[in-house]
């Protein structure tokens, strides 16, 4: 660590898939100057592509498959958070992570946990969001990053960036131009708010 420069916050990145966002965030966290390091990247499904292209950046890696708890989420939860203190983890980064929260775990990292939706909130919650942008003749759509709260896609924006929709655009090409305001104001978004808990 550089002299004079805070002690960074330890990031956990929790996926359900490919993890464009998550390898977005672990380049923007090389930087110097980054107010956080990416520690954790905890997947619940054990096929996840971005569990390898963690482990090649060398960051550790956990797995744990929801399907081991039927339908109990709290006692799945609870085996995350085992893992997220082990690391000593201070933030959570959801990124493209499938799975609906409890308030049990919400209320545990209040504040602390934020999420990458493609859709400019509070449009379009939920799943689909470019083919309902598209079906309703939406002239602009975009990404938001936002806190994570008990109701779904709901909590305080903290950065939004549109994009706009174009003659002929697919779910396909549209998703393709979100995904590239996605790749830009996640890093953008971590680093406010794990500056802004820095000075807390
Ligand atoms: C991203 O587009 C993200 O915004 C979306 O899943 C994709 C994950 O892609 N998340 C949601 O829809 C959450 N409601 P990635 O694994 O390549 O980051």
């Amino acid at each position: 660590m550089s002299a004079g420069l805070p002690a960074r916050k330890r990031v956990a990145i929790l996926i359900s898939g490919r993890g464009s966002n998550m390898a977005a965030l672990i380049a923007a966290a090389k930087a110097e100057d980054y107010p956080a390091e990416i520690a954790l990247v905890l997947s619940n499904v054990p096929a996840a592509g971005g569990l390898a292209i963690a482990a090649a950046e060398g960051i550790a890696t956990a797995t744990i498959d929801h399907r081991a708890y039927g339908r109990d989420r709290e006692a799945f939860e609870r085996a995350m958070q085992a893992v997220l203190e082990a690391h000593r983890i201070d933030i959570v980064c959801l990124a493209g992570f499938l799975r609906i929260l409890t308030p049990w775990f919400v209320g545990h990292w209040e504040g602390r946990m934020i999420n990458i939706h493609p859709a400019l909130l509070p449009a379009y919650k939920g799943l689909d969001t470019h083919a309902r942008a598209l079906a309703d003749g939406a002239t602009e759509h975009g990404a938001t990053v936002h806190f994570v709260t008990p109701g779904m896609d709901e909590g305080e924006t903290i950065l939004q960036e549109a994009v706009p929709v174009l003659p002929g655009d697919t779910p396909e090409t549209l998703g393709q131009r979100v995904l590239a305001v996605e790749h830009r104001i996640y890093p953008l978004a971590l680093r406010m708010i794990a500056t802004d808990y820095t000075l807390l």
